[in-house]
């Protein structure tokens, strides 16, 4: 689906991404960095970008526009809440008219897991579709740039221990970053949370904890993940006190974990949540450079993108 004549032609989920692709990525976005300041690379110009965003967003839909930039390609943001969406067109009319306006590549964040999937259906081989986060299903550009937030670290990825706590259940970043976890050789990957908010062990093949302490043990890197309301149809958590008190990175919480443990959250954050406030500003804290990272690894997939 996401190849064209042995080509990456759309980017909807790192389920089955070759390794090789992955970690040629992760390079391409490394060399549009320079002494930490992204680069201008003018490989995209007179190519034309949409950003469709049917769920709100200020970090991918941001990068997405500053990596289009930087590539020298036009932007349209379409404000979907004043599109013809809101008179009754179709998912598959709208891809449809903006692709007959000679698109290059449409980015899409929609609330129905599958969507970026079906546009690819929908446009075939003339628009390039990146998933920019679809439901509970895959946000795989999120995931990337935590792969390479983490690699920028030098760690060695065999020999991570790596916990992802929080809402696993509705989180597309968690299933997009447990494919790119496993896809770099990670042996150690722990879920956390609580009973109503994991997936049994079976679903992903990885260890899971509803207690924070026994998950937290010993391991290298923390990756915090936030309670998604807006993706829960009833009553998942007694309360948000009782979940602070259980699973939330506090300073005792972080003290299970191996010394220097990176932490990493995809935004957005809530504080006292599901992190204690002053961690999140902590030097292990690698959340803003997550945000700066994401604009080079948007950059690396769209310009590997423009083979097309
Ligand atoms: N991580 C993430 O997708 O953030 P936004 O919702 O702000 O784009």
């Amino acid at each position: 689906m996401q190849y064209c004549n042995s080509r990456l032609h759309h980017f909807l989920t790192l389920e089955r991404l070759p390794r090789n692709v992955l970690l040629e990525l992760m390079d391409t976005a490394e060399r549009y960095i320079n002494n930490g300041k992204v680069e201008k690379r003018p490989l995209l110009e007179g190519k034309t970008l949409v950003n469709l965003f049917f769920e709100a967003s200020t970090r991918t839909r941001a990068t997405f526009e500053m990596a289009a930039q930087k590539l020298g390609a036009n932007v349209i943001n379409l404000d979907v809440a004043r599109s013809s969406a809101q008179k009754g067109e179709s998912l598959s009319d709208t891809v449809k008219t903006l692709a007959a306006m000679q698109i290059d590549y449409l980015v899409i964040r929609h609330g129905t897991s599958g969507a970026a999937k079906f546009v690819a259906q929908v446009l075939g081989n003339k628009t390039a579709v990146v998933n920019a986060g679809d439901g509970p299903g895959s946000h795989p550009t999120q995931a990337l740039l935590d792969m390479l937030t983490l690699k920028q670290q030098g760690v060695d990825f065999p020999n991570l221990s790596v916990a992802i706590m929080g809402d696993i259940l509705h989180s597309r970043v968690a299933r997009s970053q447990i494919h790119a976890l496993q896809t770099l050789g990670v042996a150690d990957l722990r879920l956390i949370g609580p009973p109503t908010l994991v997936p049994d062990e079976s679903v992903f093949g990885t260890r899971v904890f509803t207690s924070r302490e026994e998950g937290l043990k010993d391991v290298d890197v923390i990756i915090l993940l936030r309670l998604q309301h807006e993706r829960m149809d009833g009553a998942f958590l007694p309360s948000l006190e009782t979940y602070y008190r259980d699973y939330a990175l506090t300073e005792q919480a972080l003290n299970l974990a191996n010394e220097n443990a990176l932490i990493l959250h995809p935004g957005p954050m809530n504080r006292d949540v599901e992190i204690q406030s002053h961690i999140a500003e902590s030097a292990n804290a690698l959340m803003l450079k997550q945000v700066t990272n994401g604009i080079a690894m948007r950059m690396a997939i769209l310009s590997t993108l423009k083979a097309f």
